[in-house]
């Protein structure tokens, strides 16, 4: 076995232990252990608690020591929502958007998510992979460990394929994990939509041949539709949600952004790993959710981005007892950020989360739509030895510092992938 490391001389350790995903009051509860320490062999953490209880553990004398000075750890975050893979930025809608024109008119004009698609479509297999390496080194310096990715910007099998196997192989090539999710149902590509028939050859497109390819070659763990006016009817989810199923993969959504479509309610039909953005859903979406295991990932990084001030109502989702996560739905249209921390400052500004909830829900609960919650999302014995050292005293100096990065270290299966030391030097 190789050598042991211990971590200690925290301000606060936050465990996030427990069971389950957390709902209602148990969302504010961080499990916060003063003068904590953990101990990890190998990739796994072998005791978790107070320096007293982990320094009595056999390996804990031969351990190396990580001084976390004082510092604030806690579970690496668990983003479970991004668009990882594109090609180039979209800075020029941005100001467009600024001086006047909406989302949805670039969008209409060939815009959006279509422009992302042709210059996806264009760029090398090489050149994606090595944008999106500097990108995950980004995730890790912010504290991120665990990545939900979607494709979408390719919209045809090849460039779909090109995406997919991106993912493969960016996991096998960097630390941070990367959780794979199919999202043909994006929008309609262009050269479809000069047909009458185009969308729903598209969608005929996506059940007969891509789903059963990209479910073979086993590239994606979940099937998502973007249901929007202007993207895919609620009709045209059902029936892509309902075909990936039956290729096991299991729905998460892009439900009620803009507009509301019913998505929320279809996605908890179909008991949907998660319904995501839900600024548009209505009381009878609220308790539907709450009754369900069906999370609420919050990405309130669009509305900032895009300037909306309508946000997802957190704190009715949250009282009435539905499973609210964060993400910072990282993609070059809506929200050009890698930064859970940033996404922490906005869920407690925008959304009224306290510091503890929005911790809870960009960890934990992001982990259990995922599906990974008995892996990651806490520090307890015999998971993942995911870690992020905070350069703070108090958990809540983490929002707190809006726009800041008070990321000290990040640590991914035992191994630290960031140090704020080693970059700053450079
Ligand atoms: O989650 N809404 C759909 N997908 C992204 C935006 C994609 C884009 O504009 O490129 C989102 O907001
Ligand atoms: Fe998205």
């Amino acid at each position: 076995m190789s050598v042991a490391t211990l971590i200690s001389g925290a301000s606060q350790l936050l465990t996030l232990r427990g069971r389950g995903p957390r709902r209602g009051n148990a969302l504010a509860n961080v499990g916060i252990v003063k003068n904590g320490a953990v101990l990890i062999a190998d990739d796994l953490f072998v005791a978790v608690g107070t320096s007293a209880q982990v320094e009595a553990h056999p390996l804990a004398a031969s351990a190396q020591r990580l001084d976390a000075a004082g510092g604030v750890v806690l579970p690496g975050f668990v983003d479970s929502h991004t668009h990882l893979i594109h090609a180039a930025g979209r800075a020029d809608e941005y100001e467009l958007r600024i001086t006047g024109a909406s989302y949805e008119e670039i969008a209409k004009r060939g815009g959006g998510i279509l422009n992302s698609v042709n210059k996806l479509r264009a760029a090398t297999s090489d050149a994606l992979k090595q944008r999106a390496f500097s990108v995950l080194k980004q995730f890790a310096a912010f504290g991120t460990t665990t990545i939900e990715a979607k494709s979408g910007y390719g919209l045809d099998l090849t460039s779909e394929l090109k995406i997919l196997r991106l993912h493969q192989q960016l996991s096998a090539e960097q630390p941070l994990d990367i959780v794979s999710t199919f999202l043909g149902a994006h929008i309609i590509p262009g050269e479809f939509r000069k047909l009458s028939s185009g969308a729903k050859d598209y969608v005929s497109l996506l059940i007969d041949k891509l789903l059963p390819e990209i479910a073979a070659q086993k590239l994606a763990q979940f099937c998502d539709v973007f249901c929007e006016r202007g993207a895919f009817t609620l009709e045209q989810s059902k029936q892509i949600l309902e075909a990936g199923k039956r290729h096991g993969l299991r729905p998460r959504i892009h439900a009620e952004q803009l507009s509301r479509t019913g998505a929320t309610q279809l996605a908890v039909k179909l008991g949907a790993a998660s319904c995501d953005h839900l600024e548009k859903i209505n009381r009878a979406d609220v308790r539907v959710l709450a009754k369900s295991k069906t999370v609420a990932t919050l990405l309130p990084g669009c509305d900032f981005h895009l300037g909306l001030n309508q946000y997802a109502p957190a704190r009715d989702l949250i009282d009435a007892g539905a499973i609210v996560a964060l993400a910072t739905d990282y993609n070059p249209g809506t929200s050009p950020t890698v930064s859970m921390p940033m996404i922490l400052s906005l869920a407690c500004s925008q959304l009224r989360m306290t510091p503890a909830e929005a911790i809870t829900a960009a960890t934990i609960n992001s982990a259990y739509s995922l599906g990974r919650d008995k892996q990651i999302g806490s520090l307890e014995v015999g998971k993942l030895a995911d870690v992020s050292i905070f350069d703070v005293d108090d958990y809540r100096e983490i929002p707190y510092y809006f726009g800041m990065n008070t990321c000290h270290t990040t640590i991914k299966r035992g191994q630290i992938v960031y140090s704020k030391s080693s970059l700053s030097v450079a």
